[in-house]
């Protein structure tokens, strides 16, 4: 068997479609999507990230707002960077690119975000809608995941379903998305305390490999035929390679090729779908922002 390969980079094309039709309509009518972007530091891989999406931002009719911090700025002088972003008006979505250096309180610096504003769904009371199934920002990269399953006509009512990563990001709300009555899976979660994760990986219909480490599911992990959506994102060293480096997931790609029913590549999985979601984010909080000031006028 040689899985089905799921092309992320056609499903976010499809779903960007949709999303520049949208900001081109608000547009019209006066109201640019913006995307508000705080980065401290200089780690590489933040930096790649955050220029990838402000070149979605831009090829999507969306105005982005970089702002940069060094690596010494002070958790008050992020806070305040928060503050002007939740205050003005051009700035519909509100991104702190994490992680953030150690001495910066991540979650003091959460939690400061407007929850209207909050397109990375991270503050208290996003997380909070989104387990109680109430209307709120998705985060991106669980949402991303969902949708890529769902438009490969995976079958998910009653899929076993195993999360490999329990991170705040990805692991615990890709868990709690699972579950959706939408969704219908019986989820597991499995973690560096799990034991026998090779066990439990073998049973799922749908596995999820999100725990930043290298090559961690091989073959012998994986249920013939399952579904296999990697989200991890690891550089090895590679001296072929023009930057020295490349990019590979947390599962063995070429084995699992043989072995599984449908496989994301990495890179042109998930990561393409993680950029879709926030624009789609951005796009909805300018929306409501647009229906808020309908409602007072
Ligand atoms: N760092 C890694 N992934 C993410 C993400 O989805 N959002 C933010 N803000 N930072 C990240």
């Amino acid at each position: 068997m040689s899985a089905r390969i799921i092309d992320g980079k056609k499903v976010a094309e499809e779903i960007r479609a949709e999303i520049k039709a949208r900001a081109a309509s608000l547009a019209k009518e006066g109201l640019v999507p913006g995307l508000g972007v705080i980065l401290v530091g200089e780690d590489p891989a933040s930096l790649s990230y955050v220029s990838a999406k402000e070149k979605a931002c831009a090829e999507n009719g969306l105005k982005s707002f970089e702002r940069r911090l060094p690596a010494s700025a002070t958790e008050a002088e992020l806070l305040a960077l928060v503050s002007e972003f939740n205050h003005d008006p051009s700035i519909h979505g509100i991104l702190v690119q994490l992680p953030l250096p150690k001495h910066i309180d991540e979650r003091k610096v959460i939690a400061a975000i407007t929850p209207e504003k909050d397109v990375d769904g991270f503050t208290p009371i996003n997380v909070g809608r989104m387990v109680l199934d109430e209307p709120c920002f998705l985060p991106c990269t669980p949402a991303g995941v969902v949708e890529l399953i769902k438009r490969s006509g995976v079958k998910t009512d009653g899929a076993r379903a195993v999360v490999v990563g329990r991170s705040n990001i990805v692991g615990k709300p890709l868990m709690n998305l699972l579950v959706r009555r939408s969704v219908n899976a019986t989820v597991t979660v499995c973690h560096t305390g799990t034991k026998d994760l090779a066990v439990h990986c073998r049973e799922a219909d749908i596995l999820v490999a999100c725990a930043g480490k290298a090559g961690l599911i091989s073959a012998d992990m994986i249920k013939p035929g399952a579904c296999v959506i990697d989200v991890g994102v690891n550089r090895v060293e590679d001296p072929g390679a023009k930057n020295g480096y490349r990019l590979k997931g947390d599962v063995d790609y070429e084995g699992a090729l043989a072995v599984a029913g449908w496989i994301t590549p990495v890179p042109g999985g998930v990561g393409p779908m993680t950029i879709t979601m926030l624009l789609a984010n951005t796009v909805e909080a300018a929306a409501r922002h647009k229906a808020m000031q309908g409602a007072f006028a």
